[in-house]
Formats: C-alpha cells, structure tokens, sequence
C-alpha cells in the first residue's frame, strides 16, 4: 500500500454513488488537508452522510476516486481494514456496547484490533477519557451516562485507535440541547489540537468558529465552500441563502414564508448553542 504524505488527507473525485435509479451524489470533487477542519452543511437527503461514509467504504461508490492519507480506498486492491483503522468515525447514535463498562468500550478494539496489551489499551483509553472529561466515570455503563456523556465516550473511544482524522455525521443531533455544548467544547479541543476532521453538523456557530472551511451540499452536489464567514455569512448561492434562512430561522421555514433572496440572517442572530460548560473540574484542558 503506497502512502504519499504530501497528498491531501482526504481527496475525492468525480464521486458518483447510486441507490437503484436514485442518484445521490453526482459528481463530486472534495479535498481535506491534514490539519483542516472542514464542516458539510445542508438539506435533509442532500448527499452528506453517504459522502462520509463513501469516504471510508461504508457505502461502495458507484464511480469515482477517493484517496484517504494517498492511499486510493477505491482501488480494488486496498486493504481497507488497514485505512479504516486511521479513521476514526462518529455518528449520531453512539453505539457504545451496553453491556461493556466505559473502559471496556475504550479497550476491546485496541485490544482485538491494535492487538494492544490489556495496561497500554488501558493507559490509552484513560488518557483518552481524560481529554472527554470523564475520567471518573470509566466504570459506568453507557445506561448510566447522559447521551452527551456517552458521545464523549464514543469520541474517546475513537480517539484510541490512534486515527489520523475524524469523520462526525451530525454528532450532537440526537441529543438535548443543553448537552450539545459539552460535546462541541470536546471537538473544539480536537480541532485546536490540530485533527483533520470533516464534520456534518446542523450547528451553524460551531461551523463559524471553528471550521476552516465551510462546503454546502444541495441535491448529490457540492453547491458551495469556502470560508466559514463567506458561506455562512455571504452565501453565493440562492440554495445555500434558502438553506441558511431555515436552519437559522426555522419558525419562518415552518410556515413557509422563506423567500429566496436577500442575504441570510447573521448566525450570532439566531440559533446559537449553549455555551460549552466546564464539567467535571479537568475540561475542557
Ligand atoms: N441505503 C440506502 N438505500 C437507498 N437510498 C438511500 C440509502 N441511504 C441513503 N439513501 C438516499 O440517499 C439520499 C441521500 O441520503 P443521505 O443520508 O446521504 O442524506 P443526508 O444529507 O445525510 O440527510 P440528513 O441530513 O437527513 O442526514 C436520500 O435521498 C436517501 O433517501
Ligand atoms: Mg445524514
């Protein structure tokens, strides 16, 4: 398998993905340098999670090329349990096994995959829950945590393979709004750190402050990127401006009075998340 470091960490072209007669993404063409944080926005059924998980051959392209750290991933010849291992992928549903105390949830696949010893896959896992915040907690089961504590967790749990980027499909959706925060502050700290990561996110502040860039997906395409303050903030697009006003205002969207024009409300005007809280006395570091 031929790594090339100088190449993108995440590098897509001409990607076309089908389901039946449905085509979902037509013809995209994507880069993530490592150390960048790219946020994905737009439109329920637009493309963006099959983007993500076309990138780590959760989903089989249709035609297309993606490079993930040089490597082609479409190449027939890939070993993609090799690639996989450097992508560490967040969901909406934290898939923790209930079953499994936090530690446990952190070590079984250093363990199974990394084939790591039992005291280093537990020195990794607690430096790992450190960095979540949660270090008092590792012998809790997933039933006894809060959704944005077992997020974390899940976070952690990435974070212990080691990967070379993250991939997160709307990470802090399924959760109340006043655990949004925490889960943020974690990623903010991941972004600051330097991780290459490529979130799909609702969370429109989050995409503000910390993305590097900001690309809008409408209809399998990417309509859009480019600096968080310029899509956000000026979008070029009539889509990206109808999109903004909805998410932004989405009273207004309800009764459908969301005309396409004009330039998008602020994002500080509407729709901010919590503030990140401290919890737990260590975080965010
Ligand atoms: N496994 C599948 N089989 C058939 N169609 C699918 C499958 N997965 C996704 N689709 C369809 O592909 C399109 C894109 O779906 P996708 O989940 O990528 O959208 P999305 O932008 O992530 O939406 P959301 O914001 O609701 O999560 C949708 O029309 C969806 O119904
Ligand atoms: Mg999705």
């Amino acid at each position: 398998m031929r790594t090339v470091s100088d190449r993108p960490a995440i590098e897509v072209r001409d990607l076309h993905k089908y389901f039946g007669e449905l085509e979902v993404l037509r013809g995209i063409d994507f880069r993530v340098q490592h150390g960048e944080v790219v946020c994905v926005i737009g439109p329920s059924g637009s493309g963006k999670s099959t983007l993500l998980r076309c990138i780590n051959l959760l989903e089989p392209p249709s035609s297309g090329h993606v490079y993930v750290g040089g490597v082609e991933v479409t190449h027939p010849d890939v070993d993609i349990d090799a690639v996989r291992r450097k992508i560490g992928m967040l969901f909406q549903a934290f898939n923790l096994f209930p079953h499994l105390t936090v530690l446990q949830n952190l070590t079984i696949a250093q363990r199974r995959v990394l084939k790591r010893d039992k005291t280093e896959a537990i020195r990794v896992a607690r430096d790992n829950l450190a960095r979540v915040g949660l270090s008092e907690k590792e012998g809790s089961y997933p039933a006894q945590l809060s959704g944005g504590q077992q997020q974390r967790v899940a976070i952690a749990r990435a974070l212990s393979m080691g990967p070379d980027l993250m991939l997160f499909d709307e990470p802090t959706s399924a959760l109340d709004p006043e655990l949004v925060g925490d889960v943020l502050a974690v990623m903010r700290k991941l972004a600051n750190e330097g991780m290459t990561m490529m979130v799909v996110t609702h969370e429109m502040s989050f995409a503000r402050e910390v993305a590097d860039r900001v690309a809008f997906m409408d209809g399998g395409m990417i309509v859009e990127e480019g600096e968080p303050a310029q899509v956000i903030g000026s979008p070029r697009h009539a889509r990206t401006r109808t999109f903004l006003r909805r998410v932004l205002d989405p009273a207004a969207a309800e009764v459908g009075e969301v005309p396409d024009t004009g330039p998008a409300p602020r994002v500080d005007d509407a729709a901010t998340p919590p503030a990140p809280r401290t919890v737990h006395g260590h975080y965010p570091g």
